[in-house]
């Protein structure tokens, strides 16, 4: 594995050591490079530092140019314009042999590991036991997935949890009915996902029916959550029931949705059980929580709710329950003391952020998060109808995850089908699949996570615009080159001159890593969807402006089919990192 030093940091690097040359006393000071229009780089940092020194801008820039030695590392050519920036303009060959490096470099593609790699904690694909899936879990499922792509490719050591809602009052009716009614739930190991989910609601209803009529047996199924919370065997073995058969189902969906999730990472709120007490007597022994009203209840000074009274996290309610707070606490002890993170991401709606506001400051005054970790909840945005209102079906209520999926792949399947010449069933079906699949992922990964966005198939399987199938055809296109290319394969050639397009097309390819970098750690999956876009419309117009095949010689050619090699493989890889197949014909 060798690293390649991208352009970009290259250039800074020189032009910082020619900041310093020319003022010492400037040393480390950012050269602010940006890709431009009007030459390859622009450094805009001398304005600033003019500015501090009180030195005309235009002059010292001169004075930097001055000490950059042209024609030998990576820049052709750099002049002052304007009040004081500098062009800068990249040698050709330098363009070639870097990404000549990147494409000798396998699927790293030369993207250098962190040096410090932390352990991040990734929160995310969290569902609730016996319950239906819904849209807010497919974008924590999707953004959490991609985030981790991204993270695990910087070098990031990543550990999944799945923090599902398995435990609560609710199990009380269901289990204390299933004890009534034996055998209304099939054993996990003889159903699909499909009815598995048709068996847990219909238990659902028919306890909740009992369960709204009988004072009786509410009041059983009030001892049931009793016997459920002290640890009653038999009581256990049918809540276990309803977690077995909950998870065929979630891992039908999920795999449904072409994302692996490993059974040691679902690791549910009962798992946090047993450290509950103990992280309830740690809170009250330190005083970070205080008993109020009979509950153990922390309090924020900056914290209010309407009447100006001050909103407490509940760490155990007055019955001596424990709730959603208690166990987010102690898995973040679980997480920090056990897992050794250095990062604790949560990646769950942001209409659950003031409970994450309110446990981390908890756990931080208790010395459970200290300067060594950060915490961070990634809550993103609601999943908007066409409408522009929280997405429901047309009766009002929630859209089941799978069959939002079906349709996806369904829409694909007649955009495939439309292309498609000598595609058989099986292959359209297989293509649809990951064509409707990744429309999906890439809608809600192409927009800042934090914003609401609107789910519509129709935009999302489009071919035109930014969404996934135009990416998944340029990635298709370019195979289809390579295979007409026969015999010929591609090959730099550094001492080609290169054509703008081509210029174009291999300064954003050599930025692939900086990029993936940036997007994992601002947790920013959009700016990786962005450059694979325009790497994609980058090489359209390639394509457009620069015959491959035809191209005038027989280097010149196979220079071309390296580029769109090298292009085809960044496609691969980026897409890959967010989650979404290339298929190698479409
Ligand atoms: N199961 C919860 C829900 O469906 C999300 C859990 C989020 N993670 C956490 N550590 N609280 O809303």
């Amino acid at each position: 594995m060798a690293p390649v030093k991208s352009l970009n940091s290259s250039v800074n690097q020189q032009l910082a050591d020619a900041i310093a040359s020319a003022r010492p006393e400037a040393d480390g000071v950012d050269p602010l490079l940006r890709r431009s229009d009007r030459a390859d780089f622009q450094a805009n940092g001398i304005l600033a530092l003019a500015k501090k020194a009180k030195a005309n801008p235009r002059e010292l820039a001169t004075q930097v140019v001055s000490h950059i030695v042209t024609g030998e590392g990576p820049i052709k050519d750099v002049e002052v314009s304007g009040p004081g920036f500098l062009n800068i303009t990249i040698s050709d060959r330098a363009i070639t042999e870097t990404l000549a490096a990147r494409a000798a470099d396998g699927d790293r593609l030369g993207v250098p590991l962190k040096e410090n790699p932390g352990v991040t904690v990734v929160d995310y694909a969290q569902p609730n036991v016996a319950k239906e899936m819904h849209v807010g879990h497919l974008r924590s499922a999707v953004i959490g997935d991609a985030l981790r792509g991204m993270l695990d490719f910087t070098g990031e050591r990543t550990i999944g949890r799945h923090h599902i809602g398995d435990w609560g009052t609710q199990f009380g009716m269901l289990i204390q009915y299933l004890f009534e009614h034996p055998g209304e739930l099939a054993p996990a190991e003889d159903v699909d996902g499909e009815q598995a989910m048709s068996n847990l609601n219909r238990v659902y209803k028919a306890s909740r029916a009992v369960f709204d009529a009988d004072e009786e047996f509410k009041e059983r199924a009030r001892k049931r959550v009793v016997a459920l919370q002290s640890g009653d065997k038999e009581t256990l073995e049918l809540w276990q029931q309803f977690v077995d058969e909950s998870k065929v189902y979630f891992y039908s969906v999920f795999e449904k949705l072409d994302m692996v999730i490993r059974d040691e990472e679902i690791v549910g709120e009962s798992a946090y059980n047993e450290g509950m007490p103990e992280t309830a007597r740690l809170l009250e022994e330190m005083g970070v929580a205080v008993r109020s009203e009979g509950a153990l209840v922390v309090f924020f000074d900056e914290i209010r709710g309407k009447d100006d009274k001050p909103v407490p996290l509940i760490v155990q309610k007055a019955d001596g329950g424990f709730g959603y707070a208690a166990s987010d606490l102690t898995a973040i002890r679980n997480r920090v003391q056990d897992l050794h993170a250095t990062t604790l991401l949560y990646v769950v709606d942001v209409r659950q952020s003031l409970h994450f506001k309110m446990v981390f400051e908890t756990a931080r005054r208790a010395g459970w998060l200290n300067d060594g970790v950060t915490a961070h909840n990634m809550g993103y945005g609601t999943v908007l109808g066409a409408d522009g209102k929280p997405f429901k079906t047309r009766e009002g209520e929630t859209v089941r995850l799978e069959d939002l999926l079906d349709e996806a792949v369904q829409r694909a399947a007649e955009v495939v089908r439309e292309k498609a010449q000598d595609l058989t069933e099986d292959e359209i079906q297989e293509r649809a699949a990951q064509v409707g699949i990744g429309a999906v992922k890439y809608a809600d990964l192409s927009t800042s996570p934090n914003r609401d966005y609107k789910f519509d198939l129709d935009q999302m399987v489009s071919l035109n615009g930014d969404t996934s199938v135009y990416l998944q055809y340029a990635y298709a296109r370019i195979q289809s080159i390579l295979r007409k290319a026969g015999e010929t394969k591609p090959a730099a050639h550094p001492e080609l001159a290169l054509a703008p397009a081509e210029r174009a097309l291999g300064l954003h390819l050599d930025a692939f890593g900086d990029t993936v970098f940036e997007a994992a750690a601002e947790y920013a999956p959009h700016k990786l969807a962005a450059y694979l876009y325009q790497l994609a419309s980058l090489y359209t117009s390639f394509y457009d402006k620069c015959p491959v095949l035809k191209a005038e010689t027989p280097e010149q050619v196979e220079n071309r089919l390296f580029l769109c090699d090298l292009t085809a493989r960044t496609l691969h890889q980026g897409m890959a990192l967010l989650g979404i197949r290339t298929p190698e014909r479409l």
